[in-house]
This record gives structure tokens, sequence and C-alpha cells, in this order.
């Protein structure tokens, strides 16, 4: 097998990219995407690629001035543990500088994976309302089991 890369998401990685989100969202771990919803955030994300196969893919969507969040974070199952999660958010943070954000959250069942980037928990009523508007699509809605993490850039 060669060696992985990240680099930013073409459209015609889209199909991929519901395939990756779908896989982990039949199991609880992310909110589903459609296609259309892919296509139409498509600027918003990384993939991480092997061969020309998408094998990994990340999104960071600017919710408010100032104010980032990663979603969609997802890597094939057995491509796992191999630095690629983390290199796209490295990436995905990189784009939040880039784009001037003062601080990026992630809503996330593992902590520790984002704790070494520098996010830190924080209580969900301190993230603006706005951000909740997704989570009425969500399964789990109103019982969230999620926490809520945040890193500041500046
Ligand atoms: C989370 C995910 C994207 C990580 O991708 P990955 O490529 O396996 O992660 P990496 O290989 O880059 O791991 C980097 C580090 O994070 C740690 N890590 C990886 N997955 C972790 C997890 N689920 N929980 C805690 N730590 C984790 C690794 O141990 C590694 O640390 P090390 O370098 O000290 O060994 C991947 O496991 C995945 O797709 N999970 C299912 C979907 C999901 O839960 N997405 C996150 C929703 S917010």
């Amino acid at each position: 097998m060669n060696a992985w890369s990240v680099r930013p998401a073409r459209v015609e990685d889209a199909k991929a990219i519901v395939g990756l989100v779908s896989y982990y969202a039949d199991k609880g771990l992310l909110l589903p995407r459609s296609l259309s919803h892919i296509y139409s955030h498509i600027r918003d994300y990384m993939v991480a690629e092997v061969d020309g196969r998408v094998v990994g893919c990340g999104a960071l969507e600017v919710v408010w001035g100032g104010l980032g969040e990663v979603r969609s974070l997802a890597v094939e199952e057995g491509m796992r543990g191999l630095g690629i999660g983390r290199a796209l958010v490295e990436h995905l943070l990189e784009d939040a500088r880039r784009l001037g954000l003062d601080k990026v959250f992630a809503l996330t069942y593992i902590e520790d994976f984002f704790e070494q980037f520098g996010f830190r928990r924080v209580p969900k009523e301190s993230l603006p309302h706005k951000i909740w508007r997704d989570c009425i699509h969500c399964p789990k809605f109103p019982e969230c089991d999620e926490v809520a993490m945040i890193l500041e850039l500046t």
C-alpha cells in the first residue's frame, strides 16, 4: 500500500465522503449527511486518500464570527490508527487559522482524541444556540450524550 495524504476535497469525492459518514452514522457515532449536503459543503471538507481512493474525511464548518466546528470526522475502519485522523484535524485547524477563526469546537464521544490538539471540555450550554440547529435531526435528540470540546486558536 502506498502512503496516504490529506488534501482539500473535490466534488468527485462527495460519494466517498457520504459512504464514510454513513458507515459511522449507522453505528451512532456521526450524524448522517446527504449527498446534497456534502456537495453544498464540499469546501468545508478535507479528505485523506491512498492510491486515489478516499479513506478518510473531516469538515470544518464556520458557525459564526470567530467560531468553527469540526464535523464528520471519519477514517475507514481498516485504515484507523495510522495517524490519518490526526492529520485530518491538523489540516482543518490550519484552515481555521487561515480563515481567522478564534475558536473551534467539536461535539464528540472521543474526548481523549481531541485533547491531544488542546481541545478542552466545556459545558454544552456555553456554546451558541445556533449550533443546535442540526440536533433536531439527530436520532438521539434530545438525549445527547456527546461532550462539547473547544480549542482556542488565539
Ligand atoms: C476518530 C478517528 C477519526 C481517528 O482516526 P485515526 O486515523 O484512527 O486516528 P489516528 O491514527 O490519527 O490517531 C491519533 C491518536 O489518537 C488516538 N485515537 C485514535 N482514535 C481514538 C479514539 N477513538 N479515542 C481516543 N483516542 C484515539 C490514537 O491512539 C493516536 O494516539 P497515539 O499517536 O498516541 O497513538 C477514527 O477512529 C474514526 O473514524 N472513528 C469513528 C468515527 C468517529 O468517532 N469520529 C469522531 C466523531 S467526533
